[in-house]
Parts: C-alpha cells; structure tokens; sequence
C-alpha cells in the first residue's frame, strides 16, 4: 500500500522520544505534538509521523507497513533475530547511525559474586527481554543457559530469586547499582538508528529521504 506521504515511526515516550522529535524539528519538519494523538501530519512537508511503542517499530519497519523508523539496535536486533527464527521477513536499510541513545546491552550478576568470563554462566538462569540476542551471543561462546522472560523490572529477578543473572540495558548504570549488581559482560553496544523498509519508493519519497538526510548530516555535524 503506498500513501504519498511519508511515513516514519518513532516511539511514542521512553529514552529516544525526546531526541528523535528533537531531531526532526531541527531538520526543519514542523510538527505539533499534541495529547494522545498516534498520527502527527507534518505541517510543511509531506510527512506522516506514527507514534508508536519501540518495540513495534522493527515490524513495522520489516512488514513494509512505514517508509522510516528510528529505533534502538538493541531492539532492532533483538526483533531481526526473533522474525528470523519464525521465518519472517527480516530485512530493513540502515540509513544512518545517529547521535543519541547510546547503551549498552551487558550481563549483570550480584555485586559480590566474582566473574571469570562467560564459562561462568554455564546452567545458569538469565533473566532478560533480550532472549534472542543473548542467546546468539552465548552460543557463539559455547555457554548454555536458561532464560526468564521479564519486559521490565529485570534488575529485581536475582533478589527476588527469579534467576542467577540478568541481562538488560545499561545506560549510567544507576540502575545495576540500586539493584546490587555489576555488570560482568558488555554483549551488545547500541545507539539510535534511523532505518528504511526494502522495496520500491516513488521518486518524490526518494527525494525527500535524500533532503531528510542531508539535513540530519547537518544537525549532527553542528553539534560536534
Ligand atoms: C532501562 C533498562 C535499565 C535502565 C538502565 O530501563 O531496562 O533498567 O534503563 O539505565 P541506567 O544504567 O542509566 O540506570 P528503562 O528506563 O528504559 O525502562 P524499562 O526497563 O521499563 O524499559
Ligand atoms: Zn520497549
Ligand atoms: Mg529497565
């Protein structure tokens, strides 16, 4: 289905929402967030801003459903891995890295425990919402393990004696610390990208991209 505008995601509130709205206005969109409302029509350009959750914005992304998206690759590749196993398209452009949204994906285990390397969370029980990419970064390693499935409040799972060790993101590491964790093993570094469904785009669409990007060149280039 083409619509002549242009579509692009972004997350609706969380760690990129501000910085992703911020970058668009500075590329010269004009947009007025207001309320509840999902879909923000740009006021001077043909464009289409879906506010969604992040965790939606790789599908939607890989179904050919928006033109753009702008999502951690933490959860873009969480969400390739996972489409792979169940044999669903998987494919996406990375059209640029951006500045903001840097993390990392780390395996954290109680502050007082020590740690060797990943030999040591053999028959252990991670709890993550990163299964897929924990799971393709400890099988390379030859680590076999459990998971428990959490979307949030992670950090809690070993003192609550839900697992052995975590797997989450970690930004200042604030978190971790509250909790009574270290972190043992950086298995992930993430940053906000801005990605592109695969197939055709009408000409127009191809143009405004190429004036969105050159524009985004330019905000960031000011900024370093
Ligand atoms: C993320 C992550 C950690 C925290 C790490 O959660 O899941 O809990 O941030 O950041 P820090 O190292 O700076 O403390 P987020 O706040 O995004 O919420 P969520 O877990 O509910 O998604
Ligand atoms: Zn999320
Ligand atoms: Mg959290």
């Amino acid at each position: 289905m083409q619509t002549e505008r242009l579509r692009i995601a972004i997350q609706k509130k969380g760690r990129l929402a501000k910085e992703c709205q911020e970058l668009l206005k500075r590329c010269g969109v004009k947009i007025s967030f207001s309320g509840e409302r999902l879909v923000v029509h740009a006021e001077n350009m043909p464009i289409d801003l879906l506010l969604v959750r992040d965790d939606d914005i790789p599908g939607l992304i890989m179904d050919g459903v928006v033109d753009l998206g702008v999502i951690g690759e933490n959860e873009l590749e969480e969400v390739r891995l996972e489409r792979i196993a169940m044999a669903k398209p998987a494919e996406y452009d990375l059209l640029r890295r951006l500045d903001f949204g840097g993390c990392r994906l780390s395996v954290a285990i109680d502050k007082d425990n020590t740690y060797n390397g990943p030999e040591d969370l053999n028959g252990k029980r991670i709890a993550t919402s990163y299964p897929n990419i924990l799971k393709d970064y400890l099988d390379k390693k030859g680590v076999s393990f459990s998971t428990c499935m959490l979307n949030g409040s992670v950090e809690v799972a070993p003192r609550a004696g839900l697992a052995d060790a975590i797997c989450d993101l970690v930004s200042t590491g604030a978190t971790l610390e509250a909790n009574g964790l270290k972190e043992a093993e950086i298995i992930f570094r993430s940053k906000a990208v801005l990605i592109q469904r695969k197939g055709e785009f009408a000409q127009d669409k191809v143009e405004l991209i190429q004036r969105l990007l050159t524009r985004i060149q330019g905000v960031i280039q000011a900024k370093e």
